[in-house]
């Protein structure tokens, strides 16, 4: 493994980490208190190019590969995880599933603008009854003539409520189990969807997660993507990308929260010394850089693979895996280090243990992500 960056990468890189500095961080403590959708920096990311890193040139998107993908989303997500995981569903899910199996017209119709940050999409796999097990899809998406009518429930929709396009899966031929599964680009304004309950969540406030009901809603043929019953297929593809997402979003709070905690050990005095020169303080410190070293080299492994068009399905599973054990870890010990004042919300490790958790759960917990793992390994 080489992980010498491209003056390219560097270059995309730091960019991100401007902008994260300069325009994310100075209202990411506000937005969080009060759950408030970035809006605004949501459209400026879109015009620098971030929110269709990887889509071509041809199709409205900035033509990056998945390493700098990282790269960015690590430092954006190191000032706010929420605008983490709005770029990355925007991204990885719904911007490489439309580029990969989308008609030219689904392509400019949807991808440009969702590729450029005109447009948002969200990506409604889970349902009430089918989270980990998604294959027990219960929305059904019937054919009437050169519509289809599609009927039931979607839920914990990342972007839901300020999406304008969603990427959702339904069952067109029951009789056929996950084969019978297909994915449907629908516009927000089509008649019959209604964006329903707005989570009152832990973390990740500033990003909206919601319900999605669908009553009667007519969706014509052409907006299915790929195939009819090629669906869960797209579902598992995309989201193998997705975990690189999540993974980098959570490699940034673990980035944060061992940086805090550096600089806190440096300021803070016991024993007549900063506690920094404490050997339980210096331990937890190794600890953290271990586990975020660790995560981030495999995280940029299985993007390298992506960029290389090697199999990347293990390499991501382990990425977010490892990755999210150390979001979780880092923020714990950032407050255990910074004692009281880490439990309080004048210093941001509170947020970002809150922040940390969901990187545990989404896009296939970390039980999901061990079952994608050993299938990998037994396979092989
Ligand atoms: N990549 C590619 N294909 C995959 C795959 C993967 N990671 N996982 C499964 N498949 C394929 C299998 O190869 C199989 O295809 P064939 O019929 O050709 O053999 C098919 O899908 C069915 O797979 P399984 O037989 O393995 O199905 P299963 O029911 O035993 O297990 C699972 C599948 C891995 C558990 C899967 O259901 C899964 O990943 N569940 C987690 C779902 C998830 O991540 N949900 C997150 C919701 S989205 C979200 O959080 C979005 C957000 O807003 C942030």
């Amino acid at each position: 493994m080489n992980f010498d960056f491209t003056e390219e990468q560097i270059s995309i890189r730091d960019a991100a980490r401007d902008f994260a500095e300069n325009e994310i961080a100075p209202s990411a403590v506000e937005r969080d208190l009060n759950s408030e959708f970035p809006k605004e920096i949501i459209a400026k990311l879109g015009e620098l190019g971030f929110m269709g890193m990887m889509v071509s040139h041809d199709w409205g998107g900035a033509g990056m590969d998945t390493v700098s993908y990282v790269l960015a989303i690590e430092e954006i997500s190191k000032h706010d995880a929420s605008v983490g995981v709005i770029m990355s569903v925007n991204n990885s899910l719904v911007c490489y599933g439309l580029e990969k199996w989308g008609s030219d017209y689904l392509k400019e119709k949807y991808l440009k603008p969702l590729a450029s940050g005109k447009m948002l999409g969200a990506f409604c796999l889970s349902e009430p009854e089918a989270g980990s097990d998604a294959t027990q899809q219960r929305t059904e998406a019937v054919r009437s003539g050169d519509h289809f009518i599609i009927n039931g429930m979607k839920n914990w929709i990342t972007n839901g409520v300020n999406a304008d396009v969603y990427f959702l899966q339904a069952m067109t031929d029951k009789s056929k189990g996950y084969k019978g599964i297909s994915t449907f680009i629908i516009d927000k304004n089509t008649e019959g969807l209604e964006v329903g309950k707005k989570e009152d969540k832990l973390g990740i406030k500033s990003s909206d997660t919601c319900t999605l009901g669908l009553n009667n809603v007519k969706v014509p043929a052409e907006n299915i993507l790929g195939e009819e019953g090629m669906g869960f297929k797209i579902a598992m593809q995309t989201l193998n990308g997705g975990r690189i997402g999540v993974a980098a979003q959570a490699l940034g709070i673990a980035q944060a929260s061992f940086e805090a905690a550096v600089k806190y050990s440096k300021q803070r005095k016991a024993f007549d010394s900063p506690i920094s020169n404490l050997q339980a303080i210096q331990f937890k410190i190794a600890d953290m850089a271990v586990n975020i070293e660790g995560a981030r080299l495999v995280v940029l492994n299985a993007a390298k693979n992506k960029d290389d068009g090697k199999s990347y399905v293990k390499e991501a599973s382990m990425g977010k895996l490892l990755a999210s054990q150390a979001a979780v870890n880092c923020a714990l010990e950032a407050i255990q280090i910074h004692g009281g004042y880490g439990y309080v919300r004048e210093y941001l490790v509170e947020r970002f243990l809150r922040d940390s958790k969901i990187t545990q759960i989404y896009e296939g917990t970390s039980e999901i992500q061990k079952i994608v793992i050993a299938r990998e390994l037994i396979k092989s």
